[in-house]
């Protein structure tokens, strides 16, 4: 452990076999506690926590009774065996104790706003802002090591499958589609901006093009969006790039850091290869492209069935999507009201239940379901006496929607879900296109490369066309995304025609490097892992709040309560950059955007 000038061990590293060191510690005061005349201060640093005693024979005993918490100190002193029943076994010094002979106070505390202290939950803002004190607790500083780790493992894995590190501008231009990017004035060009990077996406192609053959980067992101749980406006990246692959390439590559990452970080073996599971098949089983596969729990599809029923709201709906709850029928009404208004957050109309009785369906809607209609939808959901169906009927957006919420939902519910399981899969094969106000829009980015056997679709049902494009999955958390890239410009102009954009008009959105593909481009694809995500996941933070382990993050409005920024425009910066403000406020909407889409579920 690191000797200093100041020190000669840290508070985390003394044990009976110090008995003969004099050790100098420094550290800060966690908690005094006078016992009898003698006082005894737990002393904390990075490293752990050491006991300290003042006698009353000690020359310091006076001011080792004015310590308060947080006061930085430095101590000499002797190591003694704790007396019998002192022990602490939850810590690693916690058979000794430092009898101190000289004491220095470094620097005195002002009363901290919160305990240092991790089975405290202090409020969020205030951790935020003060969170130069909330990082000293050693939660926080576990964490810290623990994404360290992971960041040297992670380069320790990429070097050894000889990909090359390469940095990537954070001053660049912006290209349409994708996440809202933050712009930054230019004070040497006036009236021009430049965008700061929502990812490296079209470096890390150019550098295929240059030749590079396997790139990545612990990569910076910085996102204009609104935020939740798992996004956060800057961000870090495990970005990937490589030549002459097709998808099992780059997915074999990434199993293989995740196997790797998993042992270096909590000595866990991950099992390869991963599940894949085709877009639509999610969509169908979890209502979500980020299936949680800790738990079973299926949705079924009982649109056809709710055709041949009497019942308004099921026949004449676009889909009927319902879960099958084992015992279910114990569940009280205001357990049921409950539920229903839960999948009203996801806009769903009603949450229409069942429960089975003797072989047939019971509830106020029965009867408009003939016997032999509902001896088909117990057939379809395998559902049993005792258990409970839970159906929403909407369209497709809102049916998958609502009834994936609800299914996660259930498992906390029910307990279904084992918080030591890590459950991975790769979802594959997502839509190229999607319908955004009537109009095709890409899903990824427009360099997504369709299947070859979809190419034919392209000019004649767009929506049926899918892309090489990959998730991968981790306990229902997105951990990471990417695609093959198209290279080539004929099937570029095919797959721009779709969305309304010819290729020249392309072309000057992205000209730098529409005009690179043109120096023989190879074929190329890639991925990016959300590296604060997988981090939140291995260190399981609470709700896998990103925040927990970035060590400065911003809030849920976007703002540092630490360093106060955004901060406002001056004169003065205005008159740098050669701008005046004309702000256009657009009423109420910045405000609601910020607050009501936080929603950790999402
Ligand atoms: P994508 O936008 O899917 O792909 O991002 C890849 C992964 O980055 C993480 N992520 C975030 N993490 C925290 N805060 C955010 N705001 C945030 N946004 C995304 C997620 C996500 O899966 N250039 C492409 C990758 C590629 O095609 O190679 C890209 O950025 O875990």
């Amino acid at each position: 452990m690191p000797k200093t000038s100041l020190r000669t061990h840290t508070c985390g590293e003394l044990t009976v076999k110090s008995l003969k060191e004099r050790p100098i510690l420094c550290g800060w005061v966690h908690s005094r506690r006078d016992h009898g005349g003698v006082i005894f201060i737990d002393l904390r640093d990075k490293y752990g926590m050491t006991q300290i005693v003042f006698e009353p024979q000690c020359k310091f005993f006076k001011e080792a009774d004015q310590l308060r918490r947080e006061d930085c100190i430095k101590i000499s002193g002797n190591v003694r065996k704790r007396p019998r029943g002192m022990k602490n076994e939850k810590i690693s010094t916690g058979e000794i104790e430092v009898t101190v002979s000289k004491l220095e106070v470094l620097n005195k505390s002002e009363v901290p706003p919160f305990e240092i202290d991790d089975r405290i939950e202090s409020n969020e803002e205030l951790r935020l802002k003060y969170r130069y004190l909330d990082l000293r607790r050693p939660l926080m500083q576990e964490r810290l090591a623990m994404r360290h780790k992971l960041a040297m493992a992670t380069r320790e894995y990429m070097n050894s499958q000889s990909f090359l590190e390469i940095e990537t501008p954070m001053l660049v231009k912006t290209t349409p589609g994708g996440a809202r990017v933050f712009k930054v004035p230019s004070r040497v060009n006036p009236g021009k901006f430049y965008a700061l990077p929502e990812s490296p996406q079209l470096y890390k192609q150019l550098l295929m093009v240059a030749g590079c053959d396997r790139y990545y980067q612990l990569a910076r992101c910085l996102r204009d969006e609104d935020l939740r749980a798992d996004r956060q406006p800057e961000f870090t990246q495990v970005d990937v790039e490589m030549s002459f692959v097709d998808a099992i390439d780059v997915q074999n590559i990434i199993e293989g850091l995740l196997k790797h990452l998993f042992k270096e970080g909590l000595n866990l073996h991950v099992k390869t290869p991963f599940q894949r599971i085709p877009y639509w098949e999610a969509m169908e089983k979890y209502g979500s492209d980020k299936p949680d596969l800790r738990f079973d729990l299926e949705l079924k599809d009982i649109t056809e069935e709710s055709k041949k029923s009497d019942f308004g709201v099921f026949k004449n709906a676009q889909m009927v999507k319902c879960l099958c709850v084992p015992k279910g029928s114990q569940f009280s009404r205001k357990e049921l009201e409950e539920l229903e208004s839960f999948v009203k957050i996801y806009k769903a109309k009603g949450l229409a239940y069942f429960k089975i009785t003797k072989g047939k369906l019971d509830s106020a809607f029965a009867k408009y379901f003939n016997d032999k209609v509902q001896k088909e939808i117990i057939y379809k959901t395998h559902a049993k006496d005792g258990d409970l169906l839970l159906c929403v009927a909407d369209i497709p957006e809102i049916a998958y929607a609502a009834t994936g919420a609800l299914r996660l939902e259930l498992g906390k519910k029910l307990k279904l879900i084992n918080p030591k399981d890590y459950k991975f899969c790769w979802v594959v094969d997502f839509p190229l296109y999607e319908k955004v106000e009537g109009k095709w829009e890409a899903r990824h980015h427009i360099f997504t490369m369709p299947r070859e056997q979809d190419m034919e679709y392209l000019k004649k049902d767009p929506e049926k066309v899918l892309g090489k494009m990959y998730d991968v999955v981790l306990n229902g958390v997105e951990i990471g995304g990417g695609s093959i890239r198209i290279h080539k410009k004929d099937i570029q102009a095919k797959v721009l025609e779709v969305i309304g954009l010819t290729y020249e008009e392309a072309q000057k959105k992205f000209d730098f490097l529409l005009e690179a593909f043109q120096y023989g481009a190879p074929p190329h694809g890639g991925i990016a892992l959300g590296f604060d995500r997988l981090v939140a996941l291995i260190c399981k933070a609470k709700d896998n709040d990103i925040r927990e382990v970035i060590a400065f993050p911003k809030n849920k409005a976007a703002e540092c309560p630490l360093d106060g920024s955004p901060q406002d425009w001056q004169e003065s910066m205005l008159k740098e950059l050669n701008m005046k403000l004309d702000f256009v406020k657009r009423e109420n909407q910045e405000k609601t955007d910020k607050f009501s889409k936080y929603h950790p579920q999402n």
